[in-house]
């Protein structure tokens, strides 16, 4: 949700800021901009609406953006449509200012009585945006230092952020600060690039730091300070990022949707790796063990996300009732946090997210953990805020997603809920053996994935014969019912196409009015202890007309003679389905955005990570 990068050192910055904005992009495309302050220390500032390209052009036409800082933005908006005017760096004005820009990731709370209060003491403002607010707030406070502008600046505010500063008065030196959005800096040689993930830092460097919330950094090309909004130091670690730059560029791939649904075999194998012992029947897990006596007694297992994360956690309890024999539900985080939840002893909390920045998923989490829940994160962004701020916790450990559409986080947060669901199940209830063949299969599972996305080819021929209809059901029950719902949301996102998602036996309550000739509708129907039920409910989607098209277990021919189309998935448990079963849904959503023209890696309204509420 809008991503941040700036840089101080003695490399001309614009060109390093746009390679990062365009690495960022995922995180807001509506409208971008930067600031830098040029060789005679006048502070110029280009912004434009429309994506990173556009803002390219806007400062080659304006006949580019010279020096060594500066500060830039691309924008998912919250307040104040995606313009010009409202883009960032937002700025002090022109009469009174300082020559104060600011660029921000998050929403402050509390921007209109700030605002009030600063009209009352003359400023005037020319967007819509709460960013703007803040940069005023900065202005005003100024009096020589920067750094203590920011710091009592932030002290006002409520609300959420990341932000990056300049000063005009200021010259080589850069305040950045974050609070429950994210912000690191890396660490180069008389060189720091300030930026919202990794990803816009490690073509140049792998050191960096990551910011905790609440501080306030202070850089010059060659010293970083590390405060409290009060002033008081703050110890920083450096960190080694963990990523290459290979695992973030497309290659051979037209978009990173496709080439992330084709890592997914790779993801999940080094997912794997070192946890299960499937000759022992072991699950070993490293982020847990301290808790492993806990999560043997727990007495309910809560699993939190949105989107597709809480799709995954919508097959966890499904897993953990299964494997762990320990009652579990599920909840929107955005619900559970405001409905007063009920946090007895013996709670385990999981929250899921790909990104560990979700702000609903992070405090659903607070919340759960003040009220006395073990919190466990299964995250994948290492070192993001859920990661840190849980009691313990697994990494997905499937490389960096880009596309804005979850695929391989999808598959490695099934993976991981079956790992740790073994692993609790191991100590209370489940036999060696059991475990042991369990884990004997899910090493097959990397093979079976592969198998599925070569069938792609297969997959956009079927998807052609449907992509002019604007009305989908996506359909399955048990542990493929949140199968059907993460298949119904990745065609909505990225394709625009309207498509429901619900359990099979649902339709005739209500949805089954919708069916009319032609609809297609995809059922996710392998063999499990539900076959034969699905296969009623296909024959009472037929008989209204429904085009059938069905996710089936390999060497069901039945199934062939009852629906237009089929894709053939290997036969694996019913516990492990889901991370097959998604495959073809994945790869049908795909070809249909780009067999519709959509831009399938930035759909429209959408970011990639989402850290408003
Ligand atoms: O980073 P998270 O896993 O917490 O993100 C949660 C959702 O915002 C995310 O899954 C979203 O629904 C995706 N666009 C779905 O493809």
């Amino acid at each position: 949700m809008c991503g941040i990068v700036a840089y101080i050192g003695a490399s001309t910055a614009t060109p390093l800021l746009m390679e990062g904005l365009k690495r960022l992009e995922y995180r807001g495309y509506d409208s971008a901009g930067a600031a830098v302050l040029d060789p005679s220390g006048t502070l110029r500032v280009i912004k434009s609406a429309g994506r990173v390209l556009v803002l390219e052009e806007r400062i080659q036409s304006e006949g580019g953006l010279d020096g060594v800082m500066g500060i830039a933005h691309t924008r998912w908006a919250t307040h104040g449509e995606p313009n010009d005017a409202n883009a960032h760096p937002h700025t002090d004005g022109k009469k009174g200012g300082h020559g104060i820009a600011l660029v921000h990731n998050g929403i402050i709370e509390n921007h209109r009585a700030l605002k009030t209060y600063l009209e009352d003491r003359g400023h005037a403002f020319e967007s819509d945006t709460d960013t703007e607010v803040l940069t005023h707030l900065v202005s005003e406070l100024y009096d020589g230092d920067l750094e203590a502008a920011v710091q009592s600046a932030l002290k006002e505010v409520t609300g959420a952020y990341a932000i990056a500063v300049i000063c005009e008065k200021e010259p080589g030196v850069l305040v950045a600060s974050r609070k429950g959005a994210p912000l690191m800096v890396g660490v180069g040689r008389d060189e720091y690039i300030v930026a919202s993930d990794p990803s816009a830092i490690v073509a140049h460097t792998k050191q960096a730091v990551e910011l905790d919330d609440g501080t306030v950094v202070r850089l010059t090309a060659d010293t970083f300070r590390t405060t409290t909004v009060d002033n008081i130091p703050v110890t920083s670690k450096l960190m080694e990022l963990e990523i290459d730059l290979e695992q973030i560029e497309l290659g051979e791939f037209d978009h990173y949707m496709l080439k992330e649904i084709h890592e997914q075999p790779q993801a999940i194998r080094r997912s794997f790796r070192g946890r299960i012992n499937a000759p022992e029947g072991r699950v070993v897990l490293g982020g847990v063990a301290d808790y492993a006596q806990q999560l043997m007694k727990a007495r309910r297992v809560v699993l939190l996300g949105q989107g597709t994360a809480l799709h995954s956690a919508m097959v966890g309890k499904y897993i953990f009732e299964e494997l762990a024999r320990i009652p579990a539900e599920v909840d929107y985080a955005s619900e559970f946090r405001y409905r007063n939840p009920i946090v007895e002893d013996g709670t385990v909390v999981i929250a899921i997210s790909q990104s560990g920045e979700t702000l609903d998923s992070l405090e659903a989490m607070r919340e759960a953990r003040q009220r006395g829940a073990l919190t466990l994160g299964l995250v994948n962004v290492v070192g993001s805020t859920i990661a840190r701020e849980t009691d313990a916790g697994v990494y997905l450990r499937v490389g960096p997603e880009i596309g804005v559409a979850s695929t391989k986080a999808f598959v490695g947060q099934l993976a991981t809920i079956t790992m740790l669901a073994a692993y609790v199940g191991r100590q209370r209830q489940l036999a060696s053996q059991t475990v042991s063949e369990l884990l004997d299969q899910l090493e097959l599972l990397p093979d079976h994935i592969q198998g599925v996305i070569d069938q792609s080819e297969a997959i956009r021929d079927v998807t052609a014969k449907y992509i002019t209809r604007e009305n989908w059901l996506f359909l399955g029950r048990g542990f493929n019912f949140p199968v059907a719902l993460e298949g119904a949301l990745k065609l909505k996102e990225i394709s625009y196409i309207h498509a429901e998602g619900m359990p099979a036996a649902e339709i005739k309550h209500g949805p089954i009015a919708l069916i009319d000739d032609g609809m297609p509708v995809v059922f996710v129907a392998t063999r499990n202890s539900q076959y034969e039920k699905v296969v009623s409910n296909i024959e009472e989607v037929r008989s209204r007309g429904g085009h059938v098209i069905a996710v089936a277990t390999e060497g069901d021919d039945e199934i062939r003679n009852l629906c237009e189309d089929v894709f053939y998935v290997p036969d694996v448990p019913e516990v492990l389905q889901p991370m097959l079963t998604v495959v073809p849904l994945q790869l049908l959503a795909y070809h249909a955005a780009v067999l519709r023209g959509k831009d399938v890696d930035k759909p429209r309204n959408l970011a990639k990570s989402v850290t408003v509420e």
